[in-house]
């Protein structure tokens, strides 16, 4: 049986739980592809799931290989697979929220959670694309619906799914709000905010009114950032929890605003990332990646994440 390198947690606990060990290879079954990774992106759902905290248990107990982004070359398909071959550049996230195994040399996954890799950015940039860009898609796209002329509040803005949605919302159309420190500003105005709140300054909720649509990538810990965004929401606006669904609490402060607000899970999607491979390669997308750490460094890199202060995203080289 061959092996592979990947980054092993054998306990829930820090980042220094995060190993480098020799694994066993996976194979792929019918319809999926093995892609040989060149990088891996790195998400809070990762440090998450490695403290145990948050969506917990999504992986059961350790030992378990984290990761859900990569961006690779496909090695081989399994029976049945017709869209893909072997020597294709790919991205995605696939098996979402089944483990992927994603920081590993190696991952199997069915084949249409997978696409084309953008063809004008490398591996370390596509790798950062998928959980964030598929997360803003969807709470933006799908789920908001976010219409040319609409007043769209997005907090968390310098994010990795954030920078995405701003991006997103401004490519429909929306007018976007985005809250951010200061020093992100002027390149969240590059990226399409018509408007930009300093988190630390000022109360956003004191500033911005009459809003259809709130991403909201903060949640109420700490500072009730999700509750106090529905202050801002015309009647029958709609908040998109993103970071930890809807509480009671605030299920019950949005029907007495009489607003509405929807829990979100990402969820894999190949044709989304086709699209957003499009708007990638056609430059009307861009990717921040602040830094791409060496897999024996992801230990470093979830520390950095865990701060809370990314510009864009982190990354992990695999090979390559
Ligand atoms: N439900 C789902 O399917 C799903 C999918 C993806 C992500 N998520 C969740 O969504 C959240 C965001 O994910 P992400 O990948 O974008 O995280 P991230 O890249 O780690 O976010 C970092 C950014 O958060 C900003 N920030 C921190 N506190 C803030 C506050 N109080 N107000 C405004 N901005 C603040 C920082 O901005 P400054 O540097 O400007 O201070 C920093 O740029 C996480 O909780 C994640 O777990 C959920």
């Amino acid at each position: 049986m061959s092996s592979m390198r990947a980054v092993v947690q054998h306990t829930f606990g820090g980042p220094d739980v995060l190993r480098v060990e020799e694994v066993a290879r996976p194979e792929p079954l019918p319809t999926e592809v093995l892609v040989r990774v060149h990088a891996a992106g790195i998400n809070p759902v990762d440090w998450k799931t490695r403290g145990g905290t948050g969506m917990a248990g999504i992986l059961g107990e350790p030992p378990f290989v984290l990761g859900w982004d990569v961006s690779g070359v496909v090695e081989a398909v399994g029976f049945g697979v017709t869209t893909l071959k072997a020597g294709d550049e790919v991205y995605g996230m696939p098996w979402f929220p089944r483990a992927a195994g994603g920081y590993a040399e190696y991952v199997t996954a069915p084949a249409r959670q997978f696409a084309r890799k953008p063809a004008t950015v490398g591996h370390e940039v596509a790798a950062a694309v998928p959980l964030a860009a598929l997360t803003a898609w969807q709470a933006v796209v799908d789920t908001a619906d976010v219409r040319a002329g609409q007043r769209v509040l997005i907090t968390a803005a310098a994010g990795g799914v954030g920078h995405l949605a701003v991006q997103f919302a401004k490519h429909l159309g929306a007018h976007v709000i985005a809250t951010a420190s200061g020093g992100r500003h002027a390149w969240l105005k590059e990226l399409g905010a018509d408007e930009v709140i300093d988190y630390h300054a000022v109360r956003f909720e004191d500033v911005v009114r009459d809003v259809d649509v709130v991403i909201d990538l903060v949640g109420d810990d700490p500072d009730r950032t999700g509750t106090r965004s529905l202050e801002t929401l015309r009647p029958d606006g709609l908040l998109v929890a993103v970071p930890a669904g809807v509480s009671t609490e605030l299920a019950e402060a949005a029907a007495a605003r009489g607003v509405r607000v929807t829990p979100f899970l990402v969820e894999p999607d190949g044709p989304a990332l086709r699209r957003i491979a499009d708007l990638i390669d056609a430059g009307e997308v861009s990717v921040e990646v602040e830094e791409v750490f060496p897999l024996e460094r992801a230990a470093e890199a979830h520390a950095r994440g865990e701060s809370l202060r990314t510009r864009g995203k982190l990354v992990l080289r695999v090979t390559g």
